[in-house]
């Protein structure tokens, strides 16, 4: 639907998702993907070798946070599926580099429906999820809807600076 022509994934284990996203970009298009773990990252990279996407998807090693700061790019779509606690820091730090009109798209939010009973699931990612999507229902700049299949995943659309 967004024809992307950049896209920003932060998380790519062995590299699935990063395929999938690849699949709907530009001719021109490029994915830049991240992670910090040097074994999944060449498992990764394998797998792309042996796809039609293996010059679009740019692999960096190291942590996110750190990466992303150093990015000098517009992104069209963000997919944050990397550490938990972590997601309202990644949020914030790409928010300045998404175009308006893109859209930022958050995996794992309902974390098995833990989410709707934070007191009776007070375990770190659990907390950091809920306060996450209590972060993007407050944030004005934003459109948003929780897709509420398999683990949830948050779709946000960024309307305005
Ligand atoms: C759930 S997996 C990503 C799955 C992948 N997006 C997929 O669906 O195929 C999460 C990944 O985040 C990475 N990760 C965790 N903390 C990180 C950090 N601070 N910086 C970079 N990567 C991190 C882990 O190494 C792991 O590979």
């Amino acid at each position: 639907m967004l024809e992307p022509r950049r896209i920003l994934e932060i998380g790519t284990f062995m590299g699935y998702s990063a395929l999938c996203l690849a699949e709907g970009l530009t001719d021109d298009g490029k994915l830049i993907t991240l992670d910090m773990n040097e074994e999944t990252n060449r498992t990764a990279k394998s797998f792309w070798e042996k796809s039609d996407y293996k010059e679009k998807i740019e692999a960096h090693l190291g942590d996110a946070l750190k990466i992303i700061r150093t990015l000098d790019e517009t992104f069209d779509l963000i997919f944050i599926d990397a550490d938990k606690p972590n997601y309202a820091n990644y949020y914030d730090a790409v928010f300045p580099k998404i175009r308006t009109g893109g859209v930022i798209v958050a995996d794992n939010v309902l974390r098995g429906g833990r989410v709707l009973d934070v007191a009776a699931n007070a375990d770190e990612d659990t907390i950091a999820l809920h306060r996450f999507n209590e972060k993007i229902e407050a944030d004005e700049r934003v459109s948003n809807i929780l897709l509420s299949v398999r683990d949830g995943l948050m779709i946000v659309r960024k309307e305005k600076d």
